[in-house]
C-alpha cells in the first residue's frame, strides 16, 4: 500500500487550504506539490505555507498539464463555475481529483465531467463533508443497520444563520447566479440534498417540485432612511442585524471573505479595515442594495421515491442560528436530531406486555457541531473526507461517507430538476 499521496493545488483558496492541511497535520500520508492559481498573491502565499518549489507553481491549467504528470492528485478548489472548465484538462492527463461541491453548475457540464472520468477511469471525490460527520455516519449507520425498518419519510433542514447569509448569499460570492453561476439551493444546499439521498440510497428519487423567493433583500425592502454603506452613511450603524460593522469588523468570522481584497497587505489593522469597509470593499455596503438576480433566500422541495417514500428539505436564509435538522421515520422506528448539537433521539416502537409506546435512546457524540469548532471544519468533517480520500487512492474499498463523482450525480441532477420546478412552477421527473 502506498503511504505518500502527492497532490496539487487547482484553485489555491480557502478549501483548497483547508483540505492542504492535512498534509501539515500528517506529512507522512501527504505532501502538495504544486500549485494552480492565476493570482499571484494567493499562489505565493499558499507555495510559502506548503513549501512548493517555484517551478511547479502555475497561472494557468493549461500551463500545468503541459508538464508530464508529476502528482498522484489535484484537489480543485475553484469557484463553482470553474470546476468542469479546470478539471476535464486534469483528469485526461491521469490524475486522480477532489473536487469541490457543487461540482457542475448545469446538467450539461455535469455530463460532460462524467463521461471524461469515466473515460479515463479517474478517482474522483467530490467534497460532501457532512457525510463525514460523525452526527451523520452515526444516523446513516442505524440505516444501513436496518435500526428504522423500511424509511417511510425523511425531513431536513437547513437554517442559514442572518451572517452567513449576508456575508455570502447578499454581499458574497455567491449572492446571484449572474456572479457564480449556482443558485442558493446549488450552491449552499447540495450537502443536504445529497445527505437526503444517501440516507435514502435503497431506493431512487422519481419526482420533485419546489417552490422559493427571496423575502428578504433587495433595494425595494430596504428600510427607509437607510444609507449606502454601513459606516459610512448610515443611522443604523449600530443597531442593524447587518451591519458591516458588526458583523465584520467587531468578529473575525467572515474575515475570509471580507479581506480578500486586501489580501496583497498581510496583518491588517482595525483601521485599515475600517477605511476599507467604508471606501470600497463590497461587504461595506448596505445588504439591502445588492442586486441578487432573483437568488432565492428560502427555498422547500419535495421528492416522491420509486419505493413510495417521500421526502422533504427546507432551506431557510436569515435565522437568529445556523441548525442543521433530519428526522427520518421508518416501519420500525425514527430518528430526530440537529447537526448542530451533535444530538439524536432514535425511538424504536415497543410492544412488550402490558406496555405499547416507544423506547427512546439519546446519541449525545459529545462533538462540537460547530461549523469552525474544535473538531475542525463542518464538525471535523473537512479532515475526514481528506483522509477518506488519501486511503481510497491508496487502494482502500471507498467508506460509507465517500461521495464519488457517479454518487454525487444523483444529488446534483436532483438539484437541477428541484431548480426546474421552481422555475416552471410544476412537478419534474427525476
Ligand atoms: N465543501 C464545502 O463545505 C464548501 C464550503 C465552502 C465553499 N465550498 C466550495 O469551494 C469552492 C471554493 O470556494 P473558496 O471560498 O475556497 O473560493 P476562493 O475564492 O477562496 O478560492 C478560489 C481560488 O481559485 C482561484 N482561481 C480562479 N480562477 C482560476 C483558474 N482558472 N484556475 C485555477 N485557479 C483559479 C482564485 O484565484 C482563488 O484563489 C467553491 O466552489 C465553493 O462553493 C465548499
Amino acid at each position: 500500500m502506498k503511504k505518500m499521496i502527492t497532490v496539487v493545488l487547482v484553485g489555491a483558496g480557502n478549501r483548497a487550504d483547508v483540505y492542504a492541511s492535512v498534509s501539515l497535520q500528517s506529512p507522512e500520508k501527504m505532501k502538495v506539490v504544486g500549485i494552480v492559481d492565476p493570482d499571484p498573491i494567493r499562489r505565493e502565499l499558499m507555495r510559502e505555507r506548503y513549501n512548493v518549489p517555484v517551478e511547479n507553481c502555475f497561472e494557468d491549467v493549461s500551463e500545468f498539464v503541459k508538464r508530464e504528470k508529476f502528482a498522484d492528485a489535484v484537489i480543485n478548489g475553484t469557484m463553482d463555475h470553474l470546476h468542469v472548465p479546470t478539471s476535464i484538462p486534469v483528469l485526461e492527463k491521469g490524475y486522480d481529483l477532489l473536487l469541490e461541491k457543487p461540482f457542475a453548475v448545469n446538467e450539461a457540464e455535469m455530463e460532460r465531467l462524467v463521461e471524461v472520468a469515466r473515460k479515463y477511469k479517474n478517482k474522483v471525490v467530490i467534497g460532501h463533508v457532512l457525510r463525514y460527520t460523525d452526527f451523520y455516519r452515526a444516523i446513516k449507520q442505524h440505516v444501513l443497520n436496518g435500526d428504522l425498518g423500511k424509511i417511510i419519510s425523511i425531513e431536513t433542514c437547513e437554517h442559514v444563520s442572518y451572517h452567513h447569509m449576508a456575508a455570502s448569499y447578499v454581499r458574497g460570492k455567491w449572492s446571484s447566479e449572474k456572479i457564480c453561476f449556482a443558485p442558493m439551493l446549488l450552491a449552499k444546499s447540495c450537502h443536504d440534498v445529497d445527505i437526503l439521498l444517501w440516507m435514502m440510497k435503497e431506493t431512487q428519487p422519481t419526482q420533485v417540485v419546489s417552490f422559493g423567493s427571496d423575502f428578504q433583500f433587495g433595494p425595494e425592502r430596504k428600510p427607509q432612511g437607510a444609507g449606502t454603506r454601513c459606516m459610512q452613511d448610515c443611522p443604523f450603524v449600530d443597531e442593524c442585524i447587518y451591519s458591516a460593522k458588526s458583523n465584520y469588523l467587531a468578529q473575525p468570522r467572515w474575515g475570509q471573505y471580507v479581506w480578500k481584497c486586501l489580501e496583497k497587505n498581510r496583518n491588517l489593522t482595525q483601521e485599515e479595515k475600517a477605511e476599507s469597509l467604508r471606501t470600497n470593499n463590497r461587504y461595506g455596503k448596505c445588504v439591502w442594495d445588492f442586486n441578487r438576480d432573483g437568488n432565492v433566500d428560502h427555498q422547500a422541495v419535495m421528492f416522491n421515491f420509486a419505493n413510495g417514500a417521500t421526502g422533504t428539505f427546507s432551506m431557510i436564509g436569515g435565522c437568529a442560528k445556523p441548525e442543521r435538522n433530519i428526522h427520518i421515520v421508518g416501519t420500525l422506528g425514527e430518528i430526530k436530531g440537529t447537526f448542530d448539537d451533535s444530538r439524536y433521539i432514535l425511538r424504536k416502537m415497543e410492544p412488550n406486555g402490558s406496555y405499547i409506546g416507544c423506547l427512546e435512546t439519546v446519541y449525545d457524540l459529545n462533538v462540537s457541531g460547530d461549523m469552525i469548532g474544535a473538531a475542525g471544519g463542518h464538525g471535523g468533517g473537512d479532515q475526514k473526507l481528506v483522509y477518506d480520500f488519501l486511503d481510497y487512492l491508496s487502494g482502500y474499498e471507498p467508506s460509507v461517507s465517500c461521495a464519488t463523482l457517479e454518487d454525487s450525480v444523483i444529488s446534483h441532477r436532483a438539484v437541477f430538476k428541484a431548480m426546474e420546478s421552481k422555475y416552471n412552477n410544476t412537478i419534474i421527473k427525476i
